[in-house]
């Protein structure tokens, strides 16, 4: 693995985004036409029903009915959390013998039970402050939605959120306990072949997750790493770099 200090570097400063607003799309419709469709999504309706805070809730809700990913007593770590709706799904599964920490560089508004902190992921201090809040406790399970701002320049929109899956997989591998699990959100695009054979060096096995909830239109796509090998193991099988 290269070094957090090299890798986590303040470049790039993603400029900030709202909710679910998808990414890669937005930038071919009006912001009527977004608007348009945002209103009149299924999921966009299911979650001021449901009292969620996104319609992306439903993203992880489908993925973790398939996949029995939160369980009662877990510690979770919610990267690219804001506006809130994973940590929602997630605080009341875990329960009381669980914790949650919500990452984002947005504000997030308070969810019982959810330790929440607010800063640019890239940044080593704010991995600092991630770290500190663990209080040394290894984590079960992973997740991350972060997605940078799209800028329409293809080649740079994948650098950026490359660089956030990798963010994302180095934290994993470094605080996920053995067998411990990353889901983590992805585009089709450049270096995606070159990144799920990086995660396979440190997991048993990954998959591809497109949930309803996810745009077929959009790129966007999640990969589920799924047993967190010893270190050990990593090393005998040419991984422990990311
Ligand atoms: C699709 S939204 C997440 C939605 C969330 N999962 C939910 O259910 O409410 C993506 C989030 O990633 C955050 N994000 C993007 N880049 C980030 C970074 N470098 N550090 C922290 N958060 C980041 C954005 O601020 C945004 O809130």
């Amino acid at each position: 693995m290269t070094s957090n200090k090299t890798t986590r570097v303040a470049r790039d400063k993603a400029s900030r985004k709202t909710g679910d607003r998808p990414g890669r799309v937005a930038r071919k419709k009006t912001g009527g036409a977004w608007m348009r469709e945002h209103v009149s999504d299924q999921f966009v309706k299911r979650a001021a029903r449901d009292g969620m805070r996104s319609r992306a809730s439903y993203k992880l809700k489908e993925i973790d009915e398939g996949d029995k990913l939160i369980k009662p007593g877990m510690c979770v770590v919610d990267l690219g959390a804001a506006p809130g709706g994973w940590s929602q799904l997630v605080a009341p599964v875990v329960g009381d013998g669980g914790m949650v920490f919500a990452l984002d560089m947005l504000e997030m508004a308070p969810i019982p039970h959810v330790r929440f902190i607010q800063g640019d992921f890239r940044e080593q201090a704010v991995l600092g402050q991630l770290e500190q809040a663990l209080k040394g406790r290894t984590v079960d399970l992973v997740l991350s939605d972060m997605a940078p701002n799209i800028s329409g320049i293809a080649s740079t929109d994948q650098v950026r959120a490359l660089h956030l899956v990798e963010l994302a997989l180095e934290f994993a591998v470094t605080y996920l306990k053995p067998g411990g699990t990353l889901l983590v959100k992805a585009f089709q695009g450049e270096g995606v072949d070159d990144l799920r054979r990086q995660m396979r060096a440190f997991f048993e096995t990954v998959v591809v997750r497109k949930p309803e909830a996810s745009r077929n239109r959009s790129s966007e796509f999640f990969l589920l790493a799924r047993g967190r090998k010893m270190p050990d193991a990593t090393a005998a099988t040419g991984g422990e770099t990311v």
